[in-house]
């Protein structure tokens, strides 16, 4: 999707629809019946508001969000149709809704065959904090998993245009950024689409090499020889039960001129399929294990947004990559396993497969020289029940990393929260025969999991991001798709930039 920036009056942008936001002024009142929406387009343009007038008045609009309204020759303005979208209440819109109502209009629009459209950024937010919000959700709403459809319609918007008002050349750097990051996220998106007869470690890391090489980054991919010369016995124990070879991904940002540290390092969980191996999955859901591989993706989509965006700090990108089977040569319950950094694990369930590739992945990120590490994964069914499909857990082993992190989500729009790492909870991934169990049972569920990443960890300031609940859109939505959803991405670029200097 191109993107432009035009300083224009609204009513003379020449376009095929152009979109407006409609807001509600109303002061919240207790009483249901009482509440009468004070609908008003968010543009100080004349020639806007009086074609939005008549219907506005009339009492058919009701200012809920996403609500749409399509007017075709709109009287006094050059645009063939003018898009009323409804971005609710007035007073609590932010970005947040804002990139929400981009990708409201651009999937109203491109369903009715339409290619190009301007979309008029709302009066009362910085233009450039708009430009952003606007171009990244256009993109996440321009996404649709249809591949293997013979109905696709090959409709996308090629497009967009914004009409706002400030210093042209900023508001086109923020357009660009903005669709590097648009772009990469759903980069990361097809990559978690397909399923993993077509997406196995081999082809994960041939998609990582050929982006890597397209952006200008390293990128190294060892296989079974190597992660077991370097001792990976936790990573391994995963990939010895199946016959597709295991990949560790590992992508090398290192711009000229910036100091030895920090290095930030990005590590993902890239498991292809998860059958859960030998303590086998129920048959029910079990194709929706396909998307275990989504952490894994977003760090290759955010290395390839960090090579485009040069922020000036280094970044290493790990992902582990491999199938869960069950097999002759799988593991079993019972079986102790030593990871890398020489910790023994009593496996209690080779299903809590995640953790012991994590395991590795994090020991060797701090081997390669990382300060600091973010992990993704889509880690545990305990973080669906207890946060639901609405927020990712996050977890940290130090107060300071986690301001950072929580400023840099607050920015991206992305919605996460915080979960306990108390000591108590270590006692229940203790192990009677081995330094610690790789499953603490039923209770606590994402927090046993993530006091197990925190054994390898270690000292070394990291934030873990359960995604299981919010990396995979079970229904469609006014502005994304159903299937992959990418989350995370968007923080952790706002995350790696914060330590840029
Ligand atoms: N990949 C799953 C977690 C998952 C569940 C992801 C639902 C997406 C949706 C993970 O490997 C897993 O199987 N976790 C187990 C851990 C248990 C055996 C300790 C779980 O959550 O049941
Ligand atoms: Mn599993
Ligand atoms: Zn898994």
């Amino acid at each position: 999707m191109n993107t432009n920036i035009s300083l224009s009056a609204p009513g003379e942008v020449e376009t095929e629809a152009l979109v407006a936001v409609v807001l509600d002024h109303a002061e919240p009142s207790p009483v249901e019946k009482d509440k009468k929406p004070s609908l008003k387009v968010a543009t100080a343009d004349s020639a806007v508001q009086s074609v939005a007038a008549d219907l506005l008045a009339s009492g058919e609009v009701t200012g809920k969000p996403f609500e749409t309204n399509l007017l075709h020759k709109p009287t006094g303005l050059k645009a063939k149709r003018l898009l009323l979208v409804s971005g609710g209440s007035a007073k609590k819109f932010s970005s947040y809704d804002l990139r929400r109502i981009a990708g409201t209009a651009v999937r109203t629009l491109k369903s009715r065959g339409i290619r190009s459209f301007a979309l008029v950024a709302p009066s009362g937010m910085p233009a450039e904090e708009s430009v952003r919000a606007i171009v990244e959700g256009a993109h996440v709403g321009n996404f649709d998993p249809d591949y293997y459809r013979s109905d696709r319609k090959d409709q996308n918007i090629d497009d967009l245009t914004i009409v706002a008002r400030g210093d042209k050349a900023a508001l086109e750097k923020a357009a660009n950024e903005a669709r590097i990051i648009g772009e990469s996220q759903n980069f990361t998106r097809d990559l978690v689409n397909e399923p993993s007869n077509r997406m196995t470690p081999t082809i994960l890391a041939e998609r990582a090499k050929k982006m890597s090489a397209e952006v200008g980054l390293k990128c190294e991919v060892y296989g079974a020889d190597k992660i077991k010369e370097m001792k990976m016995g936790a990573f391994w124990s995963v990939a010895q039960g199946s016959d597709e070879p295991p990949a560790l991904i590992v992508m090398t940002y290192d711009p000229a001129g910036v100091p030895a540290k920090p290095v930030l390092g990005l590590v993902g969980k890239g498991i292809t399929f998860d059958t859960g191996g030998i303590s086998i999955k129920p048959a029910d859901g079990m194709e929706k294990m396909k998307y275990d591989m989504a952490g894994g993706a977003t760090m290759i989509g955010a290395m390839r947004a960090i090579a485009l965006l040069k922020p000036k700090v280094k970044v290493i990108g790990i992902v582990c990559a491999t199938e869960n089977m069950p097999s002759g040569k799988a593991q079993k319950p019972g079986d102790v396993q030593i990871a890398m950094s020489g910790k023994s694990i009593e496996i209690i369930n080779t299903d809590a497969e995640g953790r012991l590739v994590l395991a590795d992945g994090l020991y060797y990120a701090r081997q390669l020289g990382c300060t600091h590490l973010v992990d993704a994964a889509t880690l545990t069914g305990a973080v669906v029940v207890a946060l639901g499909y609405a927020n990712a857990g996050v977890f940290t082993n130090d107060d300071d990393m986690y301001s950072r992190f929580q400023a840099a989500n607050a920015k991206a729009g992305e919605k996460m929260w915080r979960l306990p790492l108390d000591d108590e909870y270590k006692e229940q991934i203790r192990s009677s025969i081995a330094d610690i169990v790789n499953s603490g049972g039923r209770w606590g569920g994402a927090i046993t999991a993530a006091m197990f990443l925190k054994e390898f960890a270690e000292d070394t300031p990291w934030i873990h991001l359960d995604i299981a609940g919010t990396a995979w859109m079970e229904d469609q939505k006014p502005w994304i798709a159903k299937g992959p959803s990418g989350i995370a991405l968007r923080s952790l670029i706002e995350f790696v930039k914060g330590f840029a200097v």
